[in-house]
């Protein structure tokens, strides 16, 4: 299934989310497991709304993640869990590629709910719905990602699936926040937030990810926010009708203001919805190829 489908389908998950009784039944019958190897509140959640919502039994499982013989743990939990005999694995882990991994020692779907500083497609494929629903189309839009692009799998996921919908994507942020040699992959990078806001379309913030630095990339929170920080004056610099977005959770005074964040151009609490949408979306898809669908 391509990403133009996947989104078509989200849009009618939409619809069922909204009406009072919100129960599918492609999953009934099925067992899917939330394996969360990192706190996660928005993520999570969604994902266990949307297999409820399809009629799957929904089993949540926070593991205290170990830093030692991390392959080691990682490969029995997947043998343990595999024996239960799910039919969805939905993935979360510290480490980048270690979905992937865990995905070859199981029989079951697995999705990767966000794979280290690696990739998190299902945010990615929420912040497309979201765009293309309030902009009418992708394809074309100048969407300026902004902040912590190094630490940032949402960073990443975006650029992959944004740039093939068609749109121009741009990065800005300091330099030590910047991948080393992004720009040979074809992305416009900016150092300052006038040059890198100017004419945008879509303004994504992301969190500054200070769990996963080792050593100073910024020099204080306070400066981070004077030169990167989303107010309204730098807001300013985009088009007048630019949208705010922001995967959460937000750092309010760090990288977004309060107002800006709370704003009329602020699509932050749609993108949540979303999220609900589109995780039914892949969920669902998923389904229709399990055996004996
Ligand atoms: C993101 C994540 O976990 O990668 N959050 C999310 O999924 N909503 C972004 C972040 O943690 O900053």
């Amino acid at each position: 299934m391509d990403i133009k489908a996947l989104l078509d389908l989200a849009d009618a998950q939409v619809e069922v989310s909204r009406q009072v009784e919100k129960r599918k039944s492609s999953l009934r019958g099925r067992t899917q497991i939330n394996l969360f190897f990192e706190p996660s509140t928005r993520t999570q959640s969604s994902f266990e709304i949307a297999g409820k919502r399809l009629g799957a039994d929904v089993m949540n499982m926070q593991v205290a993640s170990s830093s030692v013989k991390k392959g080691e743990t990682l490969i029995d939990t997947a043998a343990t869990l595999n024996a239960m005999r799910p039919d969805i694995i939905v993935v979360r882990h510290h480490a980048a590629g270690a979905v992937h991994l865990l995905a070859r020692k199981v029989d079951c779907s697995v999705v990767n709910a966000g794979d280290g500083a690696h990739e998190h497609p299902t945010q990615a494929l929420l912040d497309a719905l979201t765009i293309r629903r309030n902009k009418g189309r992708i394809e074309g839009l100048t969407v300026a990602i902004c902040g912590d692009i190094l630490h940032s799998r949402v960073a990443r996921s975006n650029m992959i699936l944004l740039a093939a919908m068609g749109a121009r994507v741009r990065l800005v942020a300091p330099s030590t926040l910047l991948p080393p040699g992004i720009a040979r992959l074809g992305f416009e990078t900016f150092t300052s937030m006038s040059e890198g806001l100017k004419d945008a379309d879509i303004v994504m913030m992301l969190r500054l990810q200070l769990e996963r630095m080792n050593g100073s990339f910024v020099p204080s929170v306070k400066e981070y926010f004077r030169f990167y920080g989303l107010d309204q004056e730098k807001l300013g610099y985009a088009k007048p009708d630019a949208l705010v977005m922001h995967p959460g959770p937000m750092n309010r005074g760090v990288e977004i203001s309060s107002d800006v964040a709370d704003g009329a151009q602020s699509l932050i609490r749609e993108q949540v919805e979303m999220g609900v949408a589109v995780r039914m979306a892949v969920l669902e898809a998923l389904a229709s190829h399990l055996p004996n669908a």
